[in-house]
């Protein structure tokens, strides 16, 4: 199986977690879009989808999935998304695809966050892939700074823009020891809308796709 084999094994496997007459919120990226397709099957069976990005919104209604705003729902039963890394306790990096503040905003709605991912994504500790901050454009050299004292190093992600009209910073160089603090400290950095660790609202659930089989894992305590 190839990585795209993984990615779609382990999003068919989500559609498990997906309750009837139900609106799911929906990830953003290129497992996400697997998500998505598997959902079309089944679109019969729900009501529809929350969006975390232009992206996914446009794909799930050219697939016939209506696609509601947040607040006309509120909260939802669950969200399916997929990540840059995991660990065993199911913090994640997340926004490789840019779209990491949509993404926690629908996570944090949700009563479930089931974890989409190849094997390649599960990591023993955080930091190796940088960590994307979406930053307000006009703060962009104070952020950089900021993490440059932080003991980072931050490059502009070159011509993207966010669905949010802002800039996105991927810090690398980090070795992230303790997920929930480094997540508290980039939080702080005035100009930070967001930054792309999922760890003070990690997964629930992770579908881990492998060579043997899409694994189901939950926290390690
Ligand atoms: C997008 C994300 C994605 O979930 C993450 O980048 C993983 O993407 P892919 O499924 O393409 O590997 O956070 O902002």
């Amino acid at each position: 199986m190839d990585q795209d084999e993984l990615k779609r094994a382990a999003a068919r496997a989500a559609i498990e977690h997906v309750l009837d007459r139900e609106v799911v919120g929906v990830g953003t990226g290129s497992t996400a879009n697997f998500f998505i397709d598997e959902l079309a099957r089944i679109r019969e069976r729900i009501r529809g989808a929350v969006a975390s990005s232009e992206r996914s919104r446009r794909r799930l209604e050219a697939r016939g999935i209506e696609v509601f705003d947040l607040d006309a729902v509120g909260e939802l039963s669950v969200y399916v998304d997929g990540a840059d890394e995991i660990n065993r306790a199911m913090h994640m990096i997340k926004g490789g695809g840019g779209a990491l503040t949509r993404e926690k905003i629908v996570a944090a709605v949700s009563h479930k966050f089931v974890c989409i991912a190849d094997e390649s994504k599960m990591v023993g500790s955080l930091g190796r892939f940088p960590l994307p901050l979406e930053v307000i454009p006009m703060a962009l050299g104070h952020v950089c700074k900021e993490v440059a004292r932080i003991g980072g190093r931050g490059v502009l992600r070159q011509g993207f823009v966010t669905d949010n009209g802002n800039l996105i910073v991927d810090v690398h160089g980090l070795e992230i020891l303790d997920p929930p603090a480094v997540e508290t400290r980039f939080n702080q950095i005035v100009g930070v809308v967001t930054n792309g660790l999922f760890a003070l609202r990690p997964a629930d659930v992770c579908l881990l796709a492998t060579m043997a089989g899409v694994q189901t894992i939950i926290a390690a305590t």
